[in-house]
């Protein structure tokens, strides 16, 4: 088992009714509030009208960022620096997904930035920099942003999407209530990435790491059983919450304590794709994983233990040919994400060849993929998009 360091300073509110803590989670940092959030779903849940009550009645000044896109823009952070620049900003109020909370991690790291490129920012951030404190208001179940110190930033005009690390949120507020409007292809997407997030870290070389093998194959489980319920019927509080504690936990890198880091593969493909074609990033995932999976276990045999073993303690799978047993894992996880409405290949996401070594050749840049579970190369890459069409 490998050392590790936990280090999660984020104070997390879970459940019915917890935006009542908004006004204490605010006021510790002060009244001039920079308020984000996306292309309007919070206004049309009635959240929006909740949280300007809130804070009209605790006195905050309010300014408001809004339109920020699903992978979002450089250029909303930029307009958020300024924002916050130009009010004298105590403290930025995300309510959204990934998305939003990415872009305002961006723009608390920005406002302190010493230059104004803030792409030159987003593409050499590292961390330790002083932010002004985030508090969010999670609204779909999928990145777990609201738990992490990780942005993905993207750049149209450069078709680049860089992940980074910039600061955990301050306070994040999670009301599995406020999931109840999610679209069935956002839901299924959203819970891809969290199936996503624990299987980039369950593939690792590690085999002692008990506690973290076990919490990733009980998270699967949980996404697994809890996915078609929230699907079958949007307002289960149950099967909501079971996929907001779940979404939480796994991107905070708790899973992968004392284990081998993989390279998070899947993740460096996947974002790629979204650059160039600004697709979801969950749908990405769920169309690549199960190919990266076949592919590497051609590739380098050596690492079917670990395929027995989720294809037994995820999938329930039994079988003496373990060859056998480790491709009905991945079949099993590839007919789930079907039978949950998400594509399963690229051409029907009306992607083709075009952008395949770009794509792959930035993918493998600083020897990204060189390590890991199974190392990839360039060709590897190549192979891994061309066998998702
Ligand atoms: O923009 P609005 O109108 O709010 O609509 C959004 C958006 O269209 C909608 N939505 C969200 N909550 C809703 C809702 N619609 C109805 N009711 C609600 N309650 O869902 C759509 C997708 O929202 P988005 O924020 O883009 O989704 P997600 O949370 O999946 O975020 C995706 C982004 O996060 C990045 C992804 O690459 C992508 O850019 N990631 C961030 C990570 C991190 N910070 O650690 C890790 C991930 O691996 C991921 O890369
Ligand atoms: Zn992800």
């Amino acid at each position: 088992m490998e050392n590790f360091v936990h280090d999660i300073p984020t104070k997390v509110y879970f459940g019915k009714g917890v935006l009542s803590q908004l006004d204490s989670a605010l006021r510790q940092f002060g009244k001039n509030v920079l308020l984000t959030y996306g292309g309007g779903s919070i206004k049309r849940s009635g959240l929006y009208d909740e949280v300007m009550k809130i804070l009209n009645e605790g006195g905050f000044k309010v300014i408001e960022l809004n339109g920020i896109d699903p992978n979002p823009r450089i250029s909303s952070v930029e307009k958020g620096v300024a924002l916050c620049k130009e009010n004298d900003i105590d403290v930025v109020l995300a309510i959204g997904g990934g998305s939003t909370i990415d872009c305002s991690k961006a723009i608390c790291a920005g406002y302190y930035y010493e230059s104004d490129d803030l792409w030159y920012m987003v593409k050499h951030a590292r961390g330790g920099m002083k932010v002004l404190p985030l508090v969010d208001i999670l609204t779909i179940s999928a990145t777990g942003s609201d738990f992490d110190d990780s942005a993905v930033i993207s750049n149209p005009e450069t078709n680049e999407k860089i992940g980074v690390v910039f600061a955990h949120p301050a306070v994040s507020i999670l009301d599995p209530t406020y999931t109840f409007t999610v679209p069935a292809y956002q839901t299924a997407a959203g819970s891809a990435d969290i199936m996503s997030h624990i299987m980039e870290g369950y593939f690792s070389r590690t085999e002692d790491s008990e506690v973290s093998d076990g919490l990733c194959e009980t998270i699967l489980k949980t996404v697994i059983r809890n996915l078609p319920i929230a699907l079958k019927d949007p307002d289960d509080y149950a099967a909501r919450a079971n996929l907001m504690h779940a979404e939480s936990v796994a991107c905070s890198g708790i899973p992968e304590y004392g284990k081998l880091g993989s390279g998070w593969p899947c993740h460096a493909m996947e974002h790629e794709l979204s650059a160039y074609y600004d697709i979801t990033h969950g749908v990405g995932l769920a169309i690549l994983t199960p190919h990266w999976m076949r592919y590497i276990l051609k590739k380098d045999p050596s690492c079917m233990w670990r395929f027995v073993r989720f294809a037994k303690n995820v999938w329930g799978l039994e079988g003496d040919d373990e060859r056998e047993l480790a491709l009905k894992g991945i079949d099993a996880l590839e007919d789930f994400f079907k039978s949950n409405g998400i594509p399963s290949s690229l051409s029907e996401l009306k992607i083709g060849t075009e952008h395949f070594e770009d794509m792959a050749s930035h993918c493998c840049e600083g020897g990204r993929m060189g390590s890991g579970f199974v190392p990839l190369d360039k060709d590897d890459v190549v192979n891994i998009y061309k066998d998702c069409l």
